[in-house]
């Protein structure tokens, strides 16, 4: 979505540290987002630039100030952030509300997620993952986005969430207009749809609750034992639905593009089909070169920061793509070195708010890189491209990705 919402810069903000930059915007002929972040680097626009694009909206540049952007939530707080502003926007949970109130859905949902228990959803993810790609692994080509990338994350959030495989495509509809659709009143009309479906679901897992994700967090209790606030319960369905689907297909988009050409890596991977250690750092550093995110911060209060003045309110995005690509912190830091050992990469965030699901993305893409490792011989993007388009905004990506073998 281009938008076009240009107020005049504040008075805070000097002339030498405004930019014309448009993170929706991908202009003609880009074939890869993340480079619009890339190329204001190249130009050497100052590390802490505004621009008057979408509201109006501070952009860090540098790895130190990402990481602060992430850390210090006395000064960037994730309370009702969205670019360019909507207010009221509903305060998911626990995305956004900062500490210590952040920490009550945060210890709810972090148990649920922790390396072991991720380890325990393997068998779904494998069996999800398989079906999938023997679905189409004897035609010799395949729509990736559409036919594995989208519908993957979606079939395991119905699998977390204690939902049948049978609801599939109209969860696949739903996920498909929040993250595609540019028209308003269709964005808000899908938007009541997502809390109609969430607030059936959480009542039902309120009268006969199982083991999964929806019944743990409408069964818990706040500190002081009473029920959570409902509004708290359906804002943090709504955070998992929306945090885990579209990152994670973007993150697998990007991956499979550079998989596709780039024939060397793939043998790398397919010569570590049975080194699961060495496998997950080459991931790593997929993670890192591909990172979709860029994540918004608002200012809490006036003050001056490296020099910089900010006024109560401003937004601020911490693009995770630049960080990751800092020369200070990372060595050739464009180059993928897929074992590259230390890798302090900003692809999950930092800090309170680190990305809750980071064990369970790593797992999705690493189960389905080998299942298709096992099943696709090499493949490359087909000649033809046609209905695809790039996007750019707070995940990064492509729509449509046609591969071959
Ligand atoms: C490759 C895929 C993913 C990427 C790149 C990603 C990225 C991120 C980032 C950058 C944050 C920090 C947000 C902030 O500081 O404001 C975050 C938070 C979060 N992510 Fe992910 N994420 C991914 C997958 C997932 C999945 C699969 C889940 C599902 C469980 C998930 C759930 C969450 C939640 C609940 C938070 C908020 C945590 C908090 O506020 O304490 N994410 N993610």
């Amino acid at each position: 979505m281009t938008l076009h919402f240009q107020p005049s810069p504040p008075d805070h903000v000097p002339a030498d540290r405004i930019v014309d930059f448009d993170f929706f915007h991908i202009p003609e002929g880009v074939t890869d987002p993340a480079e619009i972040w890339h190329d204001l680097v190249r130009r050497g626009v100052p590390k802490i630039f505004y621009t008057p694009r979408n509201g109006g909206h501070w952009v860090f540049l540098n790895y130190a100030d990402i990481v602060e952007g992430y850390r210090d939530y006395s000064i960037f707080s994730t309370y009702q952030t969205p670019i360019p502003p909507i207010e009221p926007f509903p305060v998911v949970q626990p995305q956004g509300v900062d500490p210590p109130e952040h920490k009550v859905f945060r210890s709810l949902l972090a148990p649920m997620f922790t390396p072991i228990a991720v380890r325990g959803m393997t068998d779904e993810i494998q069996r999800r993952a398989i079906a999938l790609i023997e679905s189409f692994a004897d035609k010799g080509e395949c729509d990736f986005i559409g036919q594995y990338a989208e519908r993957f994350p979606t079939a395991l959030f119905l699998y977390l969430f204690g939902l049948p495989e049978s609801r599939l495509d109209e969860f696949l509809d739903l996920a498909n207009m929040f993250f595609r659709s540019t028209d308003p009143e269709a964005r808000a009309k899908n938007i009541v749809e997502i809390y109609a479906v969430l607030d059936k679901l959480f009542r039902e897992k309120q009268d006969n609750p199982g083991t999964d994700i929806a019944s743990v967090i409408v069964t818990s209790r706040d500190p002081q034992g009473a029920p959570h606030d409902w509004t708290d319960i359906l804002n943090c369905g709504f955070l998992l639905f929306v945090a885990g689907l579209d990152t994670v297909t973007n993150t697998m988009a990007y991956i499979w593009r550079y998989l596709a050409t780039t024939p060397a890596a793939q043998q790398h991977f397919r010569d570590r089909l049975d080194d699961p250690d060495a496998f997950l750092l080459a991931v790593e550093e997929l993670m890192r070169i591909n990172a979709v995110s860029n994540i918004y911060r608002r200012v809490t209060h006036d003050c001056e920061y490296k020099g910089v003045q900010f006024r109560q309110n401003d937004r601020v995005i911490l693009p995770n793509t630049v960080a990751n690509r800092d020369p200070k912190v990372f060595e050739n830091p464009d180059m993928i070195d897929l074992d590259r050992a230390v890798n302090v990469h900003v692809t999950f965030g930092v800090g309170p708010h680190r990305c809750v699901g980071s064990h369970l993305a790593k797992r999705q893409v690493m189960v389905s890189m080998q299942e298709w490792l096992k099943r696709i011989p090499a493949f490359e993007l087909s000649p033809d491209q046609s209905g695809q388009t790039v996007f750019g905004g707070s995940v990064m990506g492509f729509s449509g990705m046609k591969l071959r073998w």
